[in-house]
């Protein structure tokens, strides 16, 4: 198979763990004879810096005319702490998911039998626990529009969804629930936002094409708190853009740690993969950096944008024989971690793709 991909480190730890996950790639054609070509884009802080714009165009055409993409991760703690910057690098990222249509973000949480002493849940509440969750990407309050009084002392977001965008991913949630144990917790908070009403009420019409999958909804609060206290509950998950955010970032904890979770977005053209964790300013350029999210951020572009579901079982394969062996990078490690088992971003890179 001959494909593209374009490689988008962003900012942080981003460079690190691409770096990575395009060795994984890499060794992955050489194992079974494909030919991947790799170009490289800039983006966020780091495109800012060097242009200006968090999104230069260069990217965004090289992007449009590419296979998949592969993405690091965004941010600066420069803007953190600074709310009046007009250019913020995850306009870059926003921007991105627009203009490609990523409309269905897909994030599995995804246990690793190895990893159940690394949560701070129990064991015995995580173990068996298989979520995949749909986050929508290019609706709400992350889109609507935004305002600012002229006395700068009242501002808003518009929370805003049309039933065309609901029923997109509905429909890609409900296939995918078909393929799974058939279960779909839909989760908004109809009991007092309107939009979130409309959301129900397209979700409930869906539902009706798919009868063999058994379709609950839930309030986001009461979600959140289930989801910690029996996430076995929970299959395919399927939520807002501003829930879903908040939702799998709560959700990466069942799976040991923000470094190990990897994410798709899709829509109407070409994949984007990134890691759910963002540029982490405060391990960067350490070497430290989990690079596993970004690998298992590989394996689900081979699967999802190539159709290669060998070689994508194959990463994942690997990285579980690693864990097997017992390594672990910090954020994995415990108290029975072997000194000689914790490893570096380079370390466990390397571990990977020997196993490969
Ligand atoms: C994510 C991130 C982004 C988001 C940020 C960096 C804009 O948190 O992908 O989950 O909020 O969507
Ligand atoms: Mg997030």
């Amino acid at each position: 198979m001959n494909k593209k991909i374009l490689v988008i480190p962003g900012d942080g730890i981003g460079q690190e763990v691409t770096t990575w996950g395009k060795k994984v790639l890499e060794q992955i054609a050489k194992k079974y004879n494909h030919t991947f070509s790799f170009d490289e884009a800039i983006m966020g802080h780091t495109a800012i810096e060097a242009t200006g714009n968090p999104l230069p165009d260069e990217t965004l055409a090289k992007a449009k005319a590419t296979d998949a993409i592969l993405f690091g991760a965004i941010g600066h703690i420069k803007y953190d702490n600074d709310p009046s910057a007009k250019v913020r690098p995850e306009q870059g990222l926003l921007k991105i998911r627009k203009e490609l249509g990523l409309y269905a973000n897909l994030r599995p949480i995804k246990l690793f039998d190895e990893l159940l002493g690394a949560s701070s849940i129990k064991p015995q509440i995580l173990k068996g626990a298989d979520i995949l969750f749909f986050r929508e990407l290019t609706g709400d309050v992350y889109f609507g529009e935004k305002k600012r009084s002229e006395d700068r002392n009242t501002a808003s977001d518009l929370m805003i969804y049309s039933r065309y965008e609901v029923e997109r991913i509905a429909e890609k949630a409900f296939k995918a629930a078909q393929t799974r144990s058939k279960k779909l917790c839909s989760v908004d908070k109809a009991n007092v936002l309107e939009s979130s009403r409309l959301w129900r009420e397209v979700v409930q019409d869906v539902a009706k094409k798919y009868p063999d999958v058994q379709t609950e909804h839930m309030f986001i609060d009461n979600a959140a708190m289930q989801l910690i206290k029996d996430p076995k509950k929970f299959d395919v998950v399927l939520t807002a853009n501003l829930f879903g955010d908040i939702l799998t970032d709560e959700a990466s904890q069942i799976a040991g740690s923000m470094g190990m979770l990897a994410s798709a977005s899709i829509g109407d053209s070409v994949g984007f993969y990134e890691p759910i964790h963002g540029s982490a300013h405060d391990i960067a350029g350490k070497g430290i950096a989990n690079p596993l999210a970004s690998i298992l951020s590989v394996a689900l572009l081979l699967d999802i944008s190539f159709g290669l579901k060998t070689e994508s079982n194959a990463v994942i394969t690997s990285v579980e024989k690693t864990l097997k062996q017992g390594y672990r990078c910090k954020d994995i490690a415990d108290s029975t971690t072997p000194i000689d088992k914790i490893c570096t971003t380079s370390q466990m890179g390397e571990i990977v793709i020997s196993n490969l």
